[in-house]
């Protein structure tokens, strides 16, 4: 890989949850920062910041050994394997939940953890965002991603900004063909909605800017077609590059104003709004939700994190946060009822088919 480029790799795991799957414990946390500490000080890594969402820990990583590097993502394994061994000491819930293979194999994906990463020319200044989000799935992302880099209506700099007014190239993932597709906006725009409008199915995993930069990559990784069972919801990470001829830090931002419905929350088996919280709050407690998103912000310095800086930590978000809370209340009334609850189909990964074969051997056939 060319000298001057940096690589950021956020790898993130449910190793275990405190209390439930409210939480990361403290250790864990030290423990992971110890581990990058020493990969750091060895020169393997430029930078690094460990933070969680939720019960998921977050491995925020720069180098300079480009995607999908084999040492970075065993480093990221070798992270996860000790903090799990920490998380059984303390007896944390689900110890080890997101740890689906025996040893590791070269690369972390298809192995439990979710995986985001991109290699770029870090430009004259660097501001990236990077969001984590909890009891949701990979397609929590679909939505604002399109407002962020295909809606005038979120992000002026697509009208009057001439370094974007060409639009944005979207890199969608079938989830269930294993296939990718790329749809350029604003052609296309409709032909990317028939397909990002069903997040279950297609989730955005790349945008590039029209002369091929990336733009912004998120996880796509789902569980449960991993281990074939339900392993929880995948809490997905994403990252996004900001200003000069990217979006505003404010026009990334402004997509989480809307507090949309997304599939995750209890059991994994529930619609509910995604709140964006600030890193104090990301704590699902009530009804194990309601799902949420942070926002960590960083200034790239030659592949140092500046920062981060706590992005919706801002009480411009306190109605965002406000209806999310009305909502998750609208949901919750309905109970065990569709749409609050998935439809069958979606729950296919959940705990309920066991529950409704032995349901269904009481059918009987009438005339
Ligand atoms: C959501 C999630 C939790 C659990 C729930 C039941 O992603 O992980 O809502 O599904 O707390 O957990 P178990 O079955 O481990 O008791
Ligand atoms: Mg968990
Ligand atoms: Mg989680």
């Amino acid at each position: 890989m060319s000298e001057n480029k940096v690589t950021l790799s956020v790898i993130k795991a449910d190793i275990g949850g405190y209390v439930g799957h409210s939480a990361s414990h403290p250790d864990i946390i030290q423990q992971a920062q110890e581990i990058l500490g020493q990969a750091k000080a060895k020169g393997l890594l430029v930078d690094f910041y460990v933070t969680s969402c939720g019960d998921d820990l977050e491995l925020i990583m720069t180098h300079t050994r480009g995607n999908d590097c084999a040492d970075i993502h065993k480093l990221a394994w070798d992270t996860f394997i000790e903090c799990t061994r920490r998380a059984k000491e303390l007896k944390l819930y689900g110890a080890g939940q997101d740890i689906l293979a025996d040893a590791f194999s070269g690369n972390v994906k298809g192995m439990g953890p979710g995986v985001a990463e991109m290699t770029f020319v870090e430009r004259k200044s660097e501001p990236v965002v990077v969001f984590c989000g909890d009891k949701c799935a990979p397609g929590a992302w679909n939505l604002p991603l399109f407002r962020i880099f295909a809606d005038p209506f979120n992000t002026i700099g697509l009208v009057i900004d001439p370094s974007m007014h060409d639009g944005f190239r979207f890199e969608v993932h079938d989830v269930f063909a294993g296939k990718d597709m790329i749809l350029s906006c604003p052609e296309e725009m409709y032909d990317l909605l028939v397909l990002i409008g069903s997040p279950e199915n297609y989730c955005i995993k790349n945008v590039y800017r029209k002369d091929g930069e990336i733009a912004a990559t998120s996880s796509t990784q789902k569980l449960a077609l991993i281990a074939g069972r339900y392993v929880g919801k995948d809490d997905p990470v994403m990252m996004v590059r900001c200003q000069s001829g990217f979006p505003a830090v404010g026009e990334v931002l402004e997509a989480f104003v809307f507090p949309h419905l997304v599939s995750g929350w209890m059991r994994g088996s529930h619609y509910g709004p995604l709140m964006p919280v600030a890193q104090r709050d990301a704590t699902p407690s009530r009804f194990d939700g309601p799902p949420r998103v942070i926002a960590l912000g960083f200034q790239l310095d030659n592949g140092w994190l500046v920062g981060p800086r706590d992005m919706f930590d801002d009480p411009g978000f306190d109605r965002a946060r406000q209806e999310a809370n009305e909502l998750a209340d609208y949901m919750r009334r309905h109970g065990p009822f569709e749409p609050h609850r998935l439809g069958l189909k979606e729950m296919e990964y959940t705990t309920l088919p066991q529950v409704l074969e032995k349901l269904l051997q009481r059918e009987e056939k009438k005339q």
